[in-house]
């Protein structure tokens, strides 16, 4: 059995996150310019059934019988196995490495969980389809996420622009002209879990407001996806200056965000927007033809710790 590997890209939202866990529609986006590789090499001295696993960048040194069955990496190898009806896996090395940045909104796990099923299914010498890697990283993104929508798993498996509805069968897309966005993170981790728990909380007390809330956040989505399709790109910016009011009002911004945004369109940005679970995590601006640079400088000045740019097409 040869050696293998598999890589995923990372996402990112453009519009419709949390509207799109009641139903609404989101457009997601890949970015291929940070990536998850998974590794995969044959032991030939050690018994069947011997896997080790190596991720330096959670300091993950183990094999895989000492992982409880719902760590999110053993949940994505027995997925796998059973998928493919394996009992009696070769003994293999599990090498996994990330240049993206965890608990941000850019699909770390997600896009763990798509490179190792693919890595594995190959390494088996049976790749499973995109249905089934996508299903398996929907399962492991249930232990980092509780109730995902299922958009991550989707996006970073196809890695297309996705105009996603939950449990609605996959669309992917191409933007009629590319554009550019810059995103940039706050450096405060704030789990999804959280604020998509707290979103719940409001809609149980309060559904008329927050359907409503939903209802104009889905709106603004299927007015981007023609934008998109069609060319008009800067007409986007308002509309990420909508969905940002509306993600306030469901209680998903924060300060630092918010400085953010202001930052962004000061410098020059067509619109902005927080992307993701919020609180912490990421914002996105959109640019014109040349000032992503001077947009992600203020970025950077303004104490993001990370910025990437990005043309999506
Ligand atoms: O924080 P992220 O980028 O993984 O996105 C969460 C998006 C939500 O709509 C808030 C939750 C979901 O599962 O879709």
């Amino acid at each position: 059995m040869p050696a293998t590997s598999a890589s995923a890209p990372a996402k990112i939202i453009l519009f419709g996150e949390h509207a799109v866990v009641y139903g609404r529609p989101a457009i997601a986006v890949p970015i291929s310019s940070v990536m998850a590789k998974v590794f995969i090499r044959p032991v030939l001295n050690a018994p069947s059934g011997y896997i080790h696993i190596l991720s330096p960048g959670i300091e993950l040194d183990t094999d895989l019988s000492a992982l409880s069955d719902d760590h999110p990496l053993a949940l994505v190898i027995h997925h796998v196995f059973s998928s493919l009806g394996v009992t009696r896996p070769p003994a293999m090395k599990i090498r996994i490495t990330s240049t993206i940045p965890i608990a941000s909104g850019l699909g770390s796990g997600a896009a763990v969980s798509v490179a190792l099923a693919r890595a594995l299914s190959a390494f088996l010498g049976h790749p499973l389809t995109k249905e089934q890697v996508s299903a398996i990283a929907f399962e492991a993104d249930k232990i980092y996420h509780h109730t995902p929508s299922g958009i991550d798993n989707t996006v970073i498996t196809y890695q297309q622009p996705v105009y996603f509805i939950k449990n609605q069968p996959v669309q992917t897309f191409k933007a009629y002209e590319p554009f550019t966005i810059v995103i940039a993170d706050t450096g405060i981790p704030c789990p999804t879990m959280e604020t998509v728990r707290d979103v719940r909380h409001g809609w149980q007390a309060n559904p008329g407001r927050y359907d409503k809330l939903f209802d104009s956040i889905g709106c603004i989505v299927e007015k981007a996806h023609k934008l998109i399709q069609t060319g008009h790109n800067e007409d986007l910016g308002p509309l990420m200056d909508e969905n940002h009011q509306l993600l306030c009002a469901l209680g998903v911004s924060s300060q630092e965000l918010d400085r953010l945004i202001e930052i962004a369109r000061a410098a020059g940005a067509l619109g902005a927007k927080l992307s993701g679970g919020g609180r912490g995590g990421n914002m996105i601006a959109l640019t014109g033809r040349l000032n992503a640079p001077t947009i992600a400088k203020a970025l950077q000045e303004a104490g993001a710790v990370h910025t990437i740019t990005t043309t999506i097409r």
